[in-house]
């Protein structure tokens, strides 16, 4: 009977990530799928992370169930990382999620389950399971725009015109920091200038945390969502422990929901605990295990933050070099916008024909919109992109 199912399209970085790796040229580039590689081109595992394993290895007496919201000591570390003690920010529920995506899901369910007629609004351009997610669970949608491609920055005032359309009950999903795939940040001002809509218009924001500490700091990069906790009534953070902790496989994530009203919190548990058990009962604890450990643990929370220090130091060394070395291959301040952004992606601004002319003439991959991930180059292969680009120009 599964003949009668209809043929699905294909992620476009998955199926990126199939073209690289049957490509046998040596001096191929990939600047496709969204993971931090050291100069080796290793995703490294993180120090602290392998010595909160070995620790959990010895101690750990048992794999029965945890629970259905997972791992609770986890998902407070989390929101004092996220919030600290951020206004409001002890009126929370939450549960442990497989991954940023996860959290997203079990969130938009809730959401969907409150109000089938809602309205998520998202970024143009945004991460692309997003409207792929709101799409299959039958959620509307509708963008704002976000980027401009003239200037290589935010368009604010346009943001702020689109979403005054947004209706009372409406969500706006928003990246918490680091934006993907542009790598530009909205301004503190801003994120309270869109707190302020949310209030006026009665609108919930909901914020995907995929890359704390990659862009100005763990704290720095959420200073903007958390004067939005001290300012709205109501607040969801779906929050990946894959990039800043190293965790991809392990699927770790947070979701997290902010309201001053118990009855509303309590609801919300009880429905992420129902959303939980009719997906997949209890979230893989292993990965959450090891983050909480990490996050209560003074020495081994200070490897981590070293850790993540030096990834972002290496992202934004990559970043400026690969701006200067455009200048210098082009001749031209077109790519200055690269040294304003933040985290691991921004995007050059080439158009598909150049893009399909770097991977064909060059061996070097980005997602079809001239996505790169940063993080992808080394201090050789910075010059080798600035040249190949220049010549497709
Ligand atoms: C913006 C954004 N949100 C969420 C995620 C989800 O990450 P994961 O499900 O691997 O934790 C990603 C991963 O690339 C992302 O870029």
């Amino acid at each position: 009977m599964l003949e009668l199912l209809k043929e699905q399209p294909a992620d476009n970085i998955i199926a990126l990530m199939g073209q690289f790796a049957n490509d046998n040229r040596e001096t191929k580039v990939d600047l496709g799928v969204g993971v931090y590689k050291n100069q080796s081109g290793v995703t490294p595992i993180m120090g602290a992370v392998k010595k909160a394993q070995a620790l959990l290895l010895e101690s750990q007496v048992s794999k029965s169930y945890v629970g259905l919201l997972g791992n609770l000591d986890f998902v407070q570390s989390m929101k004092n990382l996220i919030l600290s003690d951020s206004l409001r920010s002890e009126n929370f529920v939450g549960a442990q999620a497989p991954g940023g995506t996860g959290s997203l899901h079990q969130m938009f369910l809730l959401l969907r389950a409150a109000n089938p007629n809602i309205t998520v609004w998202i970024s143009s351009p945004t991460w692309p399971n997003h409207p792929s997610m709101l799409r299959h669970l039958g959620i509307e949608f509708r963008y704002y725009r976000y980027f401009s491609e003239e200037t290589g920055s935010i368009d604010f005032d346009g943001m702020m015109s689109d979403l005054a359309e947004a209706k009372c009950n409406d969500v706006i999903l928003l990246h918490g920091c680091c934006h993907n795939p542009t790598g530009a940040n909205l301004s503190v001002g801003e994120w309270d200038s869109i707190s302020q809509l949310c209030l006026k218009n009665e609108i919930i924001p909901l914020v995907d945390l995929a890359y704390q500490g990659f862009g100005d700091g763990l704290e720095e990069d959420v200073l903007g969502l958390r004067r939005m906790a001290g300012l709205v009534p109501e607040l969801i953070i779906a929050a990946s422990c894959s990039k800043n902790f190293g965790l991809y496989r392990d699927r770790v994530g947070v979701a997290l929901y902010l309201n001053e009203n118990k009855k509303v919190l309590s609801l919300t548990s009880d429905n992420l605990k129902s959303v939980n058990r009719l997906t997949y009962s209890f979230p893989p604890d292993w990965g959450a295990t090891v983050v909480s450990t990490i996050l209560n643990d003074s020495g081994l929370r200070a490897d981590w933050n070293e850790e993540v220090q030096d990834i972002r130091s290496s992202i934004t060394h990559l970043r400026l070099g690969l701006r200067d070395a455009l200048k210098r291959a082009t001749n031209s301040d077109r790519f200055a916008f690269l040294g304003e952004h933040k985290g691991m992606f921004s995007r050059l601004g080439l158009t598909k024909g150049q893009v399909d002319l770097l991977r064909k003439d060059h061996a070097i991959y980005m997602v079809g919109d001239s996505r790169i991930n940063i993080a992808g180059l080394n201090e050789k292969s910075v010059n080798v992109l600035a040249n190949a680009v220049a010549k497709i120009l």
